[in-house]
C-alpha cells in the first residue's frame, strides 16, 4: 500500500514535504472517531480529563488577563516552575534560563532539530519508533538512520549500542533516543545512556533525548534520564510535555531543555515558529508542574492496572507474542502469521470493534506488531481485552 500524498508534487510541494507519511495511526482512526461503540485504544493518551486544579488555575489566569503575547521562551514563572520539577524529581539544578516552552512534545522535537540540523545531516534514530520524530528530521532535510531494536527470546526489546554505533557516519549529526520508548515499551538503562553519552561526545555528536514518559515505569522508579549524566554544556536536548503526565494532550504545551548559551537560539526559534504558547496556558501548566505529582501517581497507577489486564489476557493466546512493556502505557504486539498489521488493524476494528494503532505506522520493523493504549479505564481495557482475545482466538485457530 502506498501511504504517500501523491497528489502533492503537483501543487509544487519540495519532495521532503511531498514525501511526508500520512499518519497511519490516524488513518485507522479516522474511520470510526464517532463510533461510541469502538473501544479506542489506538491514539497515544489517557481518558480522565485535565484535572480540575489545572482547568481552574487556566480560567484564573484567563480572568487574570492573562491573553496576549509574552516571552517567547515562556512565561519566567513557568520556567522556575520547571526548574524546580527537575529539581524535585531528578535533583538536577537545571536553571530557568535553559528551558524553552513549546507548542506540545511534538514541537519541542521541531525546535531542537531546528536548532542544530543541516540539510543532509544524518540522525541516528532506534526503530520502531515515534512517527513524528521521523518525520521531523525529514521535513527538515535530514536523513533518518533506523537501527533495529533487537528482539530476545521473551519478545523484549533491546538496543544493542554496537548496532548504534555502527550507523554513524561522518554525516551523523543526531542520536535520538526516546527511553521510555513509544511504541515498544523499552528503558534505556543508565549504563547505556551513560555510554552514548560519552561516544557522543568523542565525536561531537547531538543527543536528542524525547524523555515524555519517564513517570510510566511499572518498577516503582522514574526512568533514568540523560539529565542526570549530562554536564550543562554537553550536546543534549531534553524534549518533554505537559499532554501525557496531566492528561493535557488537547493543551499544546512541552518544553525542551538546552544547552547552557544556547538561550538566543531557543528564543528565536520559538518567536519565529509560534510566539509563544498561549499565556494562560502557560499560567495553568504552572499549577500542573507544581500541584501535580499525586495526579500523576495516579494516572501510572491506573496505568499499571491496564498493563496488567492486557497483558495478562493476550499472555494466554499461542498465536501472540507478549511482552510486557518496562514504561509508557503501550502494549506494543505481534500476532503470528500477520503480514500486515495496518490490514489487522482495520479488520479488528470491522469485526470486534477494537481500536488498535497499526504498527507500520512506526517506521521499520513494527509491520508484524500492533498497539495498544492501555492508559484507560481499566473496565474498558478489559473490554477490549475480551474482544482482542475473542478475534485473535479466532484467527489463530
Ligand atoms: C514519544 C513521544 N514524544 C512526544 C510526544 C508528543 O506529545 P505532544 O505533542 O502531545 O506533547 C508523544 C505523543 O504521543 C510521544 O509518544
Amino acid at each position: 500500500m502506498d501511504f504517500r500524498a501523491a497528489e502533492w508534487p503537483l501543487a509544487g510541494s519540495p519532495k521532503r514535504i511531498s514525501g511526508i507519511e500520512l499518519n497511519q495511526i490516524c488513518d485507522i482512526a479516522d474511520l470510526a472517531r464517532e463510533d461510541p461503540d469502538v473501544i479506542k485504544l489506538w491514539i497515544g493518551e489517557g481518558d480522565l480529563p485535565t484535572p480540575d486544579f489545572i482547568r481552574e488555575a487556566a480560567l484564573a489566569a484567563l480572568d487574570a488577563g492573562q491573553t496576549r503575547y509574552t516571552y517567547a521562551l515562556g512565561v519566567p514563572a513557568l520556567r522556575q516552575a520547571l526548574d524546580r520539577y527537575h529539581k524535585r524529581h531528578w535533583d538536577v539544578d537545571v536553571g530557568a534560563d535553559r528551558f524553552s516552552v513549546t507548542a506540545g512534545g511534538v514541537q519541542a522535537i521541531m525546535q531542537a532539530f531546528q536548532a542544530v540540523l543541516n540539510p543532509g545531516d544524518e540522525v541516528i534514530v532506534p526503530v520502531p519508533a515515534w512517527p513524528n520524530l521521523i518525520e521531523i528530521v525529514r521535513i527538515l532535510g535530514g536523513k533518518v538512520v533506523p537501527v533495529p531494536y533487537r528482539v530476545a527470546e521473551n519478545g523484549g526489546f533491546r538496543l544493542d549500542l554496537d548496532d548504534l554505533f555502527a550507523a554513524v557516519t561522518e554525516k551523523t549529526k543526531v542520536i535520538a533516543i526516546n527511553s521510555p520508548s513509544n511504541p515498544t515499551g523499552w528503558i534505556m538503562p543508565r549504563e547505556q545512556m551513560s555510554a552514548v553519552l560519552d561516544f557522543a561526545r568523542s565525536r561531537g555528536l547531538w543527543i536528542v533525548s524525547d524523555e515524555v514518559y519517564a513517570h510510566f515505569t511499572y518498577d516503582g522508579t522514574l526512568a533514568p534520564s540523560f539529565l542526570e549524566l549530562a554536564t550543562p554544556t554537553d550536546r543534549l536536548m531534553i524534549t518533554n510535555t505537559f499532554s501525557k503526565n496531566w492528561c493535557m494532550t488537547g493543551w499544546r504545551i512541552g518544553w525542551i531543555i538546552f544547552p547552557a548559551g544556547m538561550q538566543t537560539v531557543f528564543d528565536n526559534l520559538s518567536q519565529y515558529n509560534t510566539t509563544s504558547v498561549a499565556t494562560f496556558v502557560q499560567h495553568a501548566a504552572v499549577a500542573a508542574l507544581d500541584k501535580g505529582d499525586d495526579f500523576i501517581k495516579l494516572l501510572v497507577q491506573r496505568s499499571a492496572q491496564g498493563r496488567e489486564i492486557i497483558c495478562n489476557a493476550l499472555d494466554n493466546l499461542p498465536n501472540v507474542r507478549v511482552f510486557w512493556p518496562q514504561g509508557t502505557f503501550y502494549f506494543f504486539f505481534s500476532v503470528h502469521g500477520m503480514n500486515s498489521g495496518y490490514e489487522m488493524a482495520r479488520k479488528i476494528l470491522r469485526e470486534s470493534g477494537v481500536g488498535v494503532a497499526p504498527g507500520s505506522a512506526f517506521g521499520p520493523g513494527g509491520e508484524a506488531y500492533l498497539r495498544v493504549c492501555f492508559a484507560v479505564d481499566p473496565a474498558l481495557i478489559q473490554e477490549g481485552a475480551d474482544r482482542l482475545v475473542a478475534f485473535l482466538g479466532r484467527s489463530g485457530s
